[in-house]
């Protein structure tokens, strides 16, 4: 018998190591992980096995099927947007190709214990692709407009999504009544997310968390972006309590695979009178990249997110101000102590 397990990829990440943490303390079922990097304490205790190694390893992945029965899939292993941009044949590989062995991993494993296996696959603002003054794209937006991104994670991004709805859909229609070879595919876009205990790397939305680390450990910040750069973001805890709703939500709720979350569409210099608030010392400069500004600017600026909380009732914990106050300042204190 082969043992039950939720695998996670890229679980060294920013949002699988908040993942983890928050698994280990509500559920019991043991976590298998693969990531190029080992994981960083406490999380190799947290987990049952750790894998290091590259999702395009079709070996690894066999060696996984062979031992494990795999119910639940967090597929997060990616390239960031600002890396993709440096190395667009790699991103392409991981975050496309990668993606398709994992779903590839799902179909099998469904067939081989014989019940759907939930494929979670985070997608993002990315997806987007507007014009900074095209008054069209001013309004808060549904998933469905403007799918025209400029970059290759963004391109990455929504071709996944659709990669994911045709494993669920195709197969469901094969399968009409054995379920047994489905894919139960669910995404969210993430606005930019901002935890107080780790900082990410190689992402465009970077500029906030940085912003906010720099100013706790007394160190001076240069901000990639314009002050009047403003995206959905929202905090890590709610982030993961999302992918916790929407997994957990009866299929027959669901009228969409995937869903736009957001919790507060702050300014860059809103960010920064934040920071300052908490730490009046903190150095703030503006020192724009063209490349990371346009990159922002082609995201938008609030995205309309009706669908997950009418469908699974997504409602983040944090607004800005709570975000600053309750969350970051407190935790951030903590960690830097
Ligand atoms: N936050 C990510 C990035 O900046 C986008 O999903 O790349």
């Amino acid at each position: 018998m082969r043992q039950p397990v939720v695998l996670i990829t890229g679980a060294a990440g920013e949002i699988g190591h908040a993942l983890i943490e928050r698994l280990s303390e509500h559920s019991g079922v043991p976590v298998v992980t693969i990531d190029l990097a080992a994981l960083d304490e406490p999380l190799p205790r947290l987990v049952s096995r750790e894998f290091t190694g590259s999702i395009l390893d079709r070996n690894l992945l066999e060696n996984i099927q062979a031992k494990y029965q795999v119910d639940r899939i967090y597929h997060l292993a990616a390239l960031l947007s600002t890396r993709s941009e440096f190395t667009p044949v790699t991103a392409h590989e991981v975050n496309v190709t990668g993606t398709l062995n994992l779903l590839e991993f799902a179909m099998q494993q469904a067939r081989s214990h014989g019940h759907p296996v939930m494929f979670f696959y985070p997608s993002s603002i990315a997806a987007y692709g507007v014009r900074r003054g095209d008054e069209r794209a001013e309004h808060p937006l549904l998933e469905g407009e403007f799918n025209c991104p400029t970059t290759m994670y963004g391109c990455n991004k929504l071709y996944c999504e659709h990669l994911g709805a045709y494993y669920a859909n195709h197969y469901k229609q094969l399968d009409a009544e054995d379920h047994s070879g489905r894919v139960d595919f669910r995404s969210i876009r993430f606005p930019g997310l901002i935890s107080a205990l780790t900082v990410p790397s190689g992402g465009t939305s970077d500029y906030a968390p940085e912003m906010i680390h720099a100013a706790a450990q007394s160190q001076p910040y240069a901000c990639f972006v314009r002050p009047d750069t403003r995206i959905p973001f929202m905090t890590m805890p709610d982030a993961i309590s999302a992918m916790f709703a929407l997994t957990e939500a009866p299929a027959e709720k669901l009228t969409q695979c995937v869903y736009n979350i957001s919790a507060f569409n702050p300014t860059a210099e809103t960010i920064e009178e934040l920071v300052r608030k908490a730490y009046p010392e903190a150095e703030i400069t503006y020192e724009p990249d063209a490349r990371r500004q346009a990159i922002v600017d082609s995201w938008p600026q609030a995205v309309d997110d009706r669908a997950a909380r009418g469908d699974w009732d997504m409602l983040p914990s944090y607004d800005l101000e709570s975000a600053f106050a309750e969350y970051l300042i407190p935790t951030i204190a903590q960690r830097y102590a």
